[in-house]
This record gives structure tokens, sequence and C-alpha cells, in this order.
């Protein structure tokens, strides 16, 4: 299929690629990284054919709003997201990079993911009804589906290469990293998260979970990393219509999911194309996010 308006590999041939992931291309820039969000869009893991209009702009805006909004509680990688304030090398692809690059600090990058859950949904709520806990954090009996927890609880994950994401315990992040790290990382984890979903309520939305990934300076500093609470890295459930008690449908990816469950697609790949359709509703749903949260629209 042919797709205007998208961009699915970026051709910066003069930059030098650190790695290329599934949404995000990162660049070396010697002190710093620039991080470019594709249009890519991933379900169940695999990447699909299309892209999707504006995902990268709204990844990236989504995360520099963040970034704001958290500065008065942690130290991030955030620099610019301001082409035309990125190095010479960089400006000669504005047209490419305007609206979804991030100029970072390039940091040593924790090996854990560190996944905060306010309520119960996925992995999460797998594990509770197989054990009755969650990363080793024991929760009440008798909790349903999408219900809330008494309170939000760390359940850090390994940062696997290839495959799923395995969630472990904080013994495990602890045996690794030392038990001071690994206590910054969880109670930095769980103070954004309490400040990032009392903002997301303020707005008509509940930040279900969300995964951050924190590095280090070179002189040792702990800072928030990568992109931050966007539909990617969060779930996001619009308060109207939350019922525990069954799955909520995601704010985003919910109409590319229910196609290719209903087209009974085994989830190997290669990936089926996706109808325009449901290309141009996903788009409109990631707007959508952006202009639920922040209060503005991207394109205004
Ligand atoms: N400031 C940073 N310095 C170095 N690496 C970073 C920084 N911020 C994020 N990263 C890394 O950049 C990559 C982001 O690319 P992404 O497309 O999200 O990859 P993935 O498919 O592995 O999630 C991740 O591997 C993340 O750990
Ligand atoms: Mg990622």
């Amino acid at each position: 299929m042919d797709q205007k308006n998208v961009l699915l590999k970026p051709e910066l041939p003069s930059l030098k690629l650190l790695g290329r992931g599934k949404v995000r291309e990162n660049y070396d820039l010697g002190d710093h990284m620039l991080m470019v969000a594709t249009d890519r869009l991933s379900a169940f893991d695999v990447v699909l054919p299309q892209g999707i209009p504006d995902k990268g702009a709204v990844l990236t805006g989504l995360s520099v709003f963040w970034f704001g909004l958290l500065r008065d509680v942690v130290g991030t990688h955030f620099v610019t997201a301001d082409v035309a304030k990125m190095p010479g090398d960089v400006q000669k692809y504005a047209s490419v990079l305007r609206g979804r690059s991030m100029l970072v600090r390039k940091l040593a990058i924790v090996p854990f993911e560190c996944v905060v859950r306010g309520y119960l949904a996925g992995s999460g709520w797998s594990d509770y009804t197989r054990t009755g806990s969650i990363s080793g954090i024991r929760l009440p009996a008798g909790l349903r589906e999408s219900d809330k927890l008494p309170e939000p609880v760390f359940t850090p994950s390994t940062k696997a290469t290839v495959g799923h994401d395995e969630n472990v315990t904080f013994e495990t992040v602890k045996e690794n990293l030392g038990a001071e790290m690994a206590t910054r990382l969880r109670d930095l984890s769980l103070k954004v998260y309490l400040k990032a979903a009392d903002y997301a309520r303020s707005r008509g939305i509940i930040l279900c979970d969300t995964k951050f990934e924190w590095g280090q300076t070179p002189k040792g500093e702990l800072v928030l990393a990568d992109e931050v609470l966007t539909p990617d890295s969060s779930r996001f459930w619009p308060v109207d219509g939350y019922a525990p008690g069954k799955a909520q449908p995601s704010f985003d990816k919910q109409f590319v999911r229910d196609y290719l469950i209903s087209i009974k697609w085994n989830k190997q790949p290669p990936p089926p194309d996706l109808p325009a359709e449901i290309v141009a509703k996903t788009s409109e749903r990631y707007l959508e996010a952006y202009k639920r949260l922040t209060g503005k629209a991207l394109k205004d």
C-alpha cells in the first residue's frame, strides 16, 4: 500500500546510527543522542507494514510535554525538540526530523524496565490470576481485571533484546544493581507515576500503568530517559466508560488489535496489511490522546 505522510524508515546518511528499535531510531552525537520517532506501529510485538500518520509526532510531543511537567520532580535526559537548536549535521535533515525528534543526553541506561502499575491489566493481571502477586508483591484477594490497586506498585521487568520482557522481583533488581540503586529506581518511578496519574486524572484519563527507563549521566546522576508516558509506553483509559471486571479498550491501538483478531492473524510474522480505514482511525486516536492529555491539538 502506498502511503503518503508517514515516515517508516528515515534516511539520514551522514548521521551515525546507534540503534534501531521497533519505533525509534537513535543517532550518536557524542555526549548527546538524537531520538527519531518514526510512524511505525507494533501490535503483539510485531511491527506492521503500514505507518500511522502523525504517530511519531504524537509520541515526541507527549514526551516533551511530560518532561516539562516533571521538571520539578526529577532530572531528565531531555535537551530540546527544536531542530533549529540541534547540531548543524542534524539541521540539514530538518524537513524529515521536525516534530518527531528529540535531542537528549546520552546515558548509561539501567538494564531494567521500571514499570509502575496503579491498576490490574496485561501481564500484571495474568500474574495475579496465577499467583496472587505481581513481581513478588502480594496483593489482596478477589481483585477483578482492571481494578484499581490499593496503592501503585513497582513491577520491574527485564529489557529483552528479543521477545517479550519478563517481570522480575524487586529482589532481583537489588541483586543486580545493589539495594541503594534499586530503592532509588523504585521510589523515583513511583513518584513520577503518582504525579502523572494525578495530572492525567484531571484531564479525564486514567493512567493504568506505565514503563520508565532511567539512565546515569557520566557524573552518576540518575535521570529519566527514553520516551515518557506515551500511548506506546503506557495504558491510558478514558475515565468515562471505565468498568472493572473486564479488559478496558486501549485508547490507541484498539482498532488495530480488533482488526488483527477479526482476521484471525496468528500473531507471527509476516504481519498482514492494515486497511486504510484502520490506519486513519488509529491516527485519530493518537491525536486524540495528545489533545486530551495536553489540552491542545497537535496541529494548531
Ligand atoms: N538518553 C538515552 N541514552 C541512551 N539510550 C537511550 C536513552 N534514552 C533511551 N535510550 C534507549 O533508546 C532505545 C529507544 O528505542 P525504541 O524504539 O523505544 O526501542 P525498543 O524497541 O527497544 O523499545 C531503547 O533501547 C532505550 O533504552
Ligand atoms: Mg521503547
